[in-house]
């Protein structure tokens, strides 16, 4: 998948796989894999540097990790989608401020950008898509507001709180995204949003009845070292413990002296 409007085409149609990765040696993979598009998340802060919160991401540090990935998708006219996160608060300092990190994570090879939350910056929303920004929402939970939420929690879990969830998801299709994110969802509420919009849901923790899924690479790899992994998080190959065998081999090779050999040196 290679544009927004193949995006928003396949709403109905084959569920849509996101990956959310950082690096060049990670979008090197992607380009051979069948997964349809990439995320710049600014998940990046916990994944790469060990933070407790997104919130050190800058749209200076996306925009580097976007270029990266970008050239690690290959030539422009090959690449997948490409989905960069608007990192923390860069949608709340007013309509020229989002149009410059806008610009710096398309310049940078991003071919739409990802806003988390509605309420207050829906006008910014509908500036950028109006400008001609792809705008991907993302609410449920949204890590960016961690402590307004008490902590990274389950969201619409009760009547009230569903409904709340059901209005943010109306009023994010209102000011023109072209695909939303719903994390950490009770799997029904979930699905009722997604047969709702009119735009491709894509699930992180949020059931099987969205129109797609989204995970971190690392996480899907087994090489997320952190101590907690989410419920919602399935390691689809254990490349952990080839990491792990592989380091232990090298230790070993070096301790004995048989690495590196005559044909591996000057
Ligand atoms: O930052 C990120 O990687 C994300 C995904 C987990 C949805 O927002």
């Amino acid at each position: 998948m290679k544009s927004v409007p193949e995006f928003r085409a396949r709403k109905g149609q084959a569920p849509i796989s996101m990956v959310s990765a950082y690096t060049h040696w990670e979008a090197r993979f992607l380009a051979e894999s069948p997964v349809d598009c990439v995320l710049v998340g600014d998940s990046l802060a916990t994944v790469l540097d060990g933070d407790a919160t997104t919130f050190s991401a800058t749209p200076e540090i996306v925009a580097r990790h976007t270029a990266a990935v970008a050239r690690g998708l290959g030539e422009p006219a090959q690449r997948k989608l490409i989905v960069a996160d608007f990192p923390f608060l860069a949608a709340r300092r007013g309509l020229a401020a989002a149009i410059d990190t806008a610009a710096l994570l398309l310049r940078s090879g991003a071919h739409a950008v990802k806003i988390e939350g509605v309420d207050g910056h829906a006008d910014v929303i509908a500036h950028l898509v109006q400008s001609g920004v792809p705008v991907m929402g993302h609410l449920g939970l949204t890590p960016q507001s961690v402590h307004a939420m008490g902590g990274y929690k389950v969201q619409g879990r009760d009547a009230a709180a569903a409904a709340e969830l059901k209005r943010q998801a109306r009023a994010v299709e209102q000011a023109g995204v072209f695909g939303l994110v719903l994390e950490c969802v009770p799997a029904g509420l979930a699905a009722e949003i997604t047969a709702e919009l009119k735009v491709p849901v894509i699930g992180i923790g949020a059931g099987a009845g969205c129109d797609g899924q989204v995970l971190v690479m690392a996480d899907l790899l087994g090489l997320g070292g952190g101590a907690h992994r989410p419920r919602f998080v399935r390691e689809f190959a254990p490349a952990g413990e080839a990491v792990r065998a592989g380091l232990a081999a090298f230790h070993a090779a070096t301790a004995e002296r048989s690495f590196p050999t005559a044909k591996e040196s000057y």
